[in-house]
């Protein structure tokens, strides 16, 4: 089935999200689209699958213009789509996510619980997923939860499925999986429209790449395309892609972790006993295949996790313990893993997501009543500062696109004064130049002397920013070696397998 998008325009108030784009989509096509964060691209997805009406324009479904007014529309269309923030409901079954909403299909008829069910075990056998139809969602990883929306969609027997950066929280392993599910789905006629921030698997995949920005259609060039053309064509300049990290002194042990265990909530260690410190002016980062306590890890560091047992020295004094309020204002800045649970108020303007931790300080609260002024002249100067795509800071954060989302947390922990920055995958969503942008700032803060403790699934990102680099396995660290470990090796420790010790 083809897809064509003829001049599309979507504003929103007195801003042009979506400016006359025009795109076509072929019959069996893997059609990547790339563009900065805040370019459009949710959008206009959005509009082709009914959840937002565009102003004008036309959708062609193989050459025909349709009328797509909600989701259900889309479906028997052909037309399925995987959000860039899944839509399921978390304590539902995978089943009863999948009957939800939408009670017919095509091939398989009026769909209840049992059908779905066996409707599930069929496309999962189709494609080698492993996934069990009365599983509780909340409880699988992101990875099994992505396919279960891809399943609902082939369920529904889409003919052109829409992937909203489906990459971005899968580990190296499921993307290419995914990939691999891509390149079956297109074999057997499905048109996919990839969206991504990650150039090596646009040219991996794709057979046509649109480029956005600011609203236009900017380019559409063939996956040959190099990967540093492709950067710059998105972002309107050359990017760097290997930041540059100066040779400096590293300082005395500023946070020190001893014994440290987390518990879940049926008491079992997900990180066991582990030791380590990050000193001032150092990036230690964490590296490990997701999954390996890593997360937990990160949110105990302040206090975010239920049990917790050992200590944390944060310039000699013990933070464990207190209140999570009580770890940041100890001096600990914490870019959070999951920007919509942990580090966002998404019905709270940009502006007060901006001074979340510091509301009930100078200078932005006089007596018990919050400074509008200088709220709104601070947040200013920071999405000035940050590249932060918005229309107006009073709008709710919620309205951002997912990159510019993730930009106010870090714009926000980054202009704290604080002795330690706990960074959990801190550039997980963000386009290229603005990776740059925010590699270059972790840095900076190293060489002012902070400590820096950087979680992240990304190898690239660990090597370029890492002095030393802890490895997770099973909720143990394996090992910490030094920054010149080659990626043999570090795959080898990830992967469980121990080398030598460097130091603790
Ligand atoms: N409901 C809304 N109200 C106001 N503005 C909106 C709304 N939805 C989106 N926007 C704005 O439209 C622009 C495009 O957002 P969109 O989510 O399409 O970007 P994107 O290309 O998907 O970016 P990212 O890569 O960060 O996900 C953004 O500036 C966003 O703030
Ligand atoms: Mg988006």
């Amino acid at each position: 089935m083809s897809l064509e998008l003829r001049r599309i325009t979507k504003t929103f108030g007195s801003f042009t999200a979506n400016d006359e784009i025009n795109l076509r989509v072929e019959t069996g096509q893997i059609h990547a689209i790339l563009g900065e964060n805040g370019a459009g691209k949710s959008t206009l997805m959005n509009i082709v699958y009914g959840l937002l009406k565009a102003d004008s324009g036309e959708i062609l479904v193989d050459e025909k213009v349709i009328d797509i007014s909600d989701p259900s529309d889309a479906l028997r269309a052909g037309i399925g789509m995987v959000h860039q923030h899944f839509m399921l409901i978390p304590v539902f079954t995978v089943a009863e996510n999948i009957v939800l909403g939408h009670e017919k299909t095509g091939k398989f008829g009026a769909l209840d619980i049992e059908t779905a069910r066996s409707a599930i075990r069929e496309v999962s056998k189709d494609f080698g997923f492993e996934v069990d139809p009365d599983a509780i969602v909340e409880t699988l990883p992101v990875g099994i939860q992505q396919k279960v929306e891809i399943i609902r969609a082939l369920i529904y027997e889409a003919k052109v499925l829409i992937l909203d950066e489906p990459t971005a929280v899968l580990t190296p392993q499921e993307t290419d999986e995914l990939l691999k599910t891509m390149r079956e789905l297109k074999a057997k006629g499905t048109s996919i429209i990839f969206i991504t921030h990650k150039l090596r698997e646009v040219r991996e995949v794709a057979d046509q790449i649109t480029i956005i920005r600011r609203g236009k259609v900017v380019g559409a060039v063939s996956p040959q395309t190099s990967e540093g053309e492709l950067a710059s064509l998105m972002v309107g300049r050359t990017v760097d892609l290997a930041p540059e990290k100066h040779k400096h002194k590293i300082g005395e042990p500023i946070l020190v972790a001893k014994d440290l265990t987390v518990r879940n909530a049926l008491g079992a260690a997900v990180v066991k006993k582990v030791n380590f410190h990050v000193n001032a002016g150092e990036v230690l980062a964490v590296a490990g295949v997701q999954g390996n306590g890593q997360s937990e890890l990160a949110r105990a560091l302040i206090n975010l996790e239920d049990h917790i047992e050992g200590s944390i020295l944060l310039s000699g004094e013990e933070i464990r313990g207190k209140s999570i309020y009580g770890s940041l204002h100890a001096g600990i800045a914490f870019i959070p893993e999951s920007r919509e649970l942990d580090g966002l108020v998404g019905s709270f303007s940009i502006a007060e997501n901006l001074i979340l931790d510091l509301h009930d300080q100078a200078p932005y609260t006089k007596g018990i009543t919050l400074s509008a002024g200088v709220v709104l002249a601070e947040a200013e100067k920071k999405v000035k500062e940050f590249d932060i795509r918005l229309q107006s800071v009073s709008d709710a954060v919620s309205t951002l696109s997912g990159g510019n989302k993730q930009k106010v947390v870090i714009a926000r922990e980054l202009s704290r004064p604080v002795k330690v920055l706990v960074a959990s995958q801190p550039t997980r969503g963000l386009d290229v130049g603005s990776i740059e942008f925010v590699h270059e700032r972790i840095l900076a803060e190293r060489d002012a002397g902070r400590g820096v403790i950087l979680f992240s699934t990304e190898l690239d990102e660990v090597m370029a920013l890492a002095d030393r680099i802890a490895v997770m396995y099973r909720g143990e660290i394996l090992d910490i070696v030094d920054s010149n470990v080659t990626r043999e090796e570090l795959g080898l420790l990830m992967a469980g397998v121990a080398s030598k010790r460097v130091s603790a």
